[in-house]
């Protein structure tokens, strides 16, 4: 099947995500295809056998979101210069969201900016980061703080790929799918419920009504101007997880997971969604395999850490909460006492 990107509000762009078993593409250009050992290791042999070019050559850099930095996009630059790319040359993303977002932005980049296409290998990527256009790299600021929005030219979805993909990295890429439903979508929610969540045809369901929907909401905002935002509902309260864990326990969707279940306390202390709404998420993660329990170790210090997320100007947290299910909305100015007693509730010393 094929989701339409059309970004007629801002750039203009349109191109075609494709979810599908990956067919034979020809380029009468030079290729370069971006990937890591992990990956080349399990499924570069099926890539070549399905990509003809002019040139074709591989870049593989180490495996990591350590290495998804400033220094690997100049190599990847430099091996395009070794192997002579010129502007009408393609780049290949073959990988996770890491080997996307900088396969990405090192296109931007190469000679202002060549031909990419996303070919994601994680269910995160399938689901989430391949769509969109946003592209870049940490520093030791944060995460994502340097990049572009830069659309490809073409996505394709296999998800055969994933059959390789180890169960913590599937999990993690459900709860992405899980934030679409819970923010966007009544009827996905109350199917993902239902479901065998490791069912081949579950998964093809999932990526086809993620990608959906993202596309939906990327067609309407590409620069997260307004409702792109929305995204990143249980990504306030994840990412200072992930930071507090120094970003080595958890993985980034198992720590959004976790942040879910935190949105979702505070929405059910404002009164906008139901406890049966929110035991209902929490049930929905535990069957996807994930963790939703959360030792927060001194209230006050996690608070601060909300400031140091780059979206978050001190005095106007905007958390992105659920209004019951399948609706969302973004509230700020929520009274410090109200959220500090809500992340009480994950302290060691809560009241029951
Ligand atoms: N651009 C966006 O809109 C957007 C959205 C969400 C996340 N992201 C970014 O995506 C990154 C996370 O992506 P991710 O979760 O895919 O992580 P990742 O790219 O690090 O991949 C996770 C692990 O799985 C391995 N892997 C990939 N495909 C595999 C396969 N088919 N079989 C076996 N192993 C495989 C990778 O080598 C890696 O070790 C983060 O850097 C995040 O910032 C970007
Ligand atoms: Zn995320």
């Amino acid at each position: 099947m094929i989701v339409p990107i059309e970004l007629q509000n801002t750039s203009n762009i349109c191109y075609d995500i494709t979810i599908d078993a990956l067919p034979k593409l020809t380029f009468d250009t030079s290729v370069v295809i971006v990937t890591n050992p992990t990956v080349a290791g399990f499924h570069l042999d099926t890539l070549l056998s399905k990509i003809s070019a002019t040139k074709l050559n591989i870049v593989s850099i180490p495996d990591g979101e350590g290495y998804k930095t400033l220094e690997t996009v100049e190599n990847i630059l430099n091996e395009c210069f070794e192997h002579k790319l010129d502007r009408k040359s393609l780049l290949i993303a073959f990988g996770g969201g890491v080997i996307g977002d900088m396969t990405g932005f090192t296109a931007s980049l190469y000679q202002r900016g060549i031909d990419f296409i996303q070919i994601p290998t994680t269910l995160l990527s399938q689901v989430d980061a391949s769509v969109g256009g946003k592209t870049g790299v940490n520093n030791k600021y944060g995460k994502n703080l340097i990049g572009a929005f830069y659309q490809p030219k073409a996505v394709y979805i296999d998800p055969i790929f994933l059959k390789t993909l180890p169960p913590r990295e599937f999990a993690a890429g459900v709860a992405e799918v899980v934030k679409m439903a819970v923010m966007f979508d009544k009827d996905f929610f109350n199917y993902l419920e239902n479901v065998d969540l490791s069912n081949e045809q579950t998964i093809k369901e999932m990526i086809r009504k993620s990608v959906e929907l993202k596309a939906w909401v990327v067609n309407q905002d590409e620069k997260e101007a307004g409702i792109r935002a929305v995204l990143n509902y249980g990504h306030t309260f994840g990412h200072v997880v992930e930071n507090e864990t120094n970003y080595t326990t958890y993985l980034h969707g198992e720590a959004v997971a976790i942040g879910m279940v935190m949105a979702n306390a505070l929405a059910v202390e404002l009164n906008m969604f139901t406890q049966n709404e929110a035991d209902a998420v929490k049930k929905l993660l535990e069957r996807a395999s994930l963790s939703t329990n959360y030792v927060i170790s001194n209230v006050d210090d996690f608070y601060e850490h909300f400031f140091l997320d780059k979206k978050s100007a001190k005095g106007s947290i905007k958390f992105i909460l659920p209004q019951s299910m399948g609706h969302h909305k973004i509230v700020s100015g929520i009274d410090e006492k109200i959220v500090k007693k809500v992340l009480n509730n994950f302290g060691e010393t809560q009241c029951v």
